[in-house]
């Protein structure tokens, strides 16, 4: 039965959802969903069109004009997303469009549109999906639903680790905790689908644990759901 469960991972910035989320996909053969990339793609076509990420009516406009493809990569296992036929996935993760992203998240009709994409890519396969409302709108009927967190000190110095990896230059970790804590704090309070933990999800602090140990707790979790 493990080839149909749901899980479902939320949680603030850098806490390791999409790390941790994509190697319990892999190990049970889920379809693994990154969320949060598709709130990107809308931050950088926001970008690309001059939209501002207040403009819910022009964001809306946008996403019906141009389609975006949302396709997995069967080697990485994770989502690619594609506008006109160009792979903008390693686009995603500026900083102009992690400036934004939590700015045009707020709006309804953005969420509507993304939230109906995700459920239709569940369909009836097993899934793996992180973002900030999945265990709480998106699939509220999820097996297992992880709330994943951590302290906002190691949430800053992991994300400053991994973007010295990926790019060989030192950067502030003080200025990343600033802006993590500002996105999580705009995520946690809109109106619509905010940040928070399900009622039925379990907790778990990953601060201090390594990414196996978080792994590890996970799948504990799926085998004690479908047993
Ligand atoms: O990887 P990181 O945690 O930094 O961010 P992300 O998961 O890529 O999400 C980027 C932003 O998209 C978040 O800060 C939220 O504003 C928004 N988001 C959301 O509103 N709902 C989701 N299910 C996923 C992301
Ligand atoms: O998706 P989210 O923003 O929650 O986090 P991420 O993009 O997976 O980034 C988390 C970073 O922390 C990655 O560089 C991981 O290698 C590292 N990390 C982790 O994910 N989990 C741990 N328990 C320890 C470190």
């Amino acid at each position: 039965m493990v080839e149909h469960v749901s899980i479902a991972i939320d949680g603030p910035a850098g806490a390791g959802k999409s790390t941790v989320a994509r190697i319990v996909a892999k190990r049970l053969g889920l379809l693994y969903v990154d969320t949060g990339a598709m709130y990107r793609s809308v931050a950088w076509l926001a970008v690309r069109f001059g939209v501002r990420p207040s403009d819910e009516l022009g964001l809306t406009r946008l996403l019906d004009e141009y389609l975006l493809g949302f396709e997995r990569d069967p080697a990485l296992g994770t989502l690619v997303v594609r506008f006109q036929n160009q792979d903008i996935t390693p686009e995603l993760r500026s900083p102009e469009v992690s400036g934004i992203v939590s700015q045009l998240s707020v709006h309804p009709l953005v969420r509507e549109r993304l939230t109906s994409i995700q459920r239709s890519l569940r369909r009836d396969t097993g899934v793996v999906m992180d973002g900030r409302d999945i265990g709480t709108v998106v699939m509220p009927d999820a097996d297992v639903k992880v709330f994943l967190t951590a302290s906002l000190d190691e949430r800053a110095r992991r994300r400053a680790e991994e973007i010295t990896a990926a790019q060989g230059r030192e950067v502030s970790e003080v200025s990343i905790r600033k802006s993590m804590a500002e996105r999580d704090a705009r995520d946690s309070s809109r109106d619509v689908a905010p940040l928070r933990p399900a009622a039925d999800a379990y907790i778990l602090d990953s601060t201090g644990k390594s990414i196996d140990e978080v792994v590890d707790e996970i799948l504990r979790l799926v085998r004690e759901s479908v047993k």
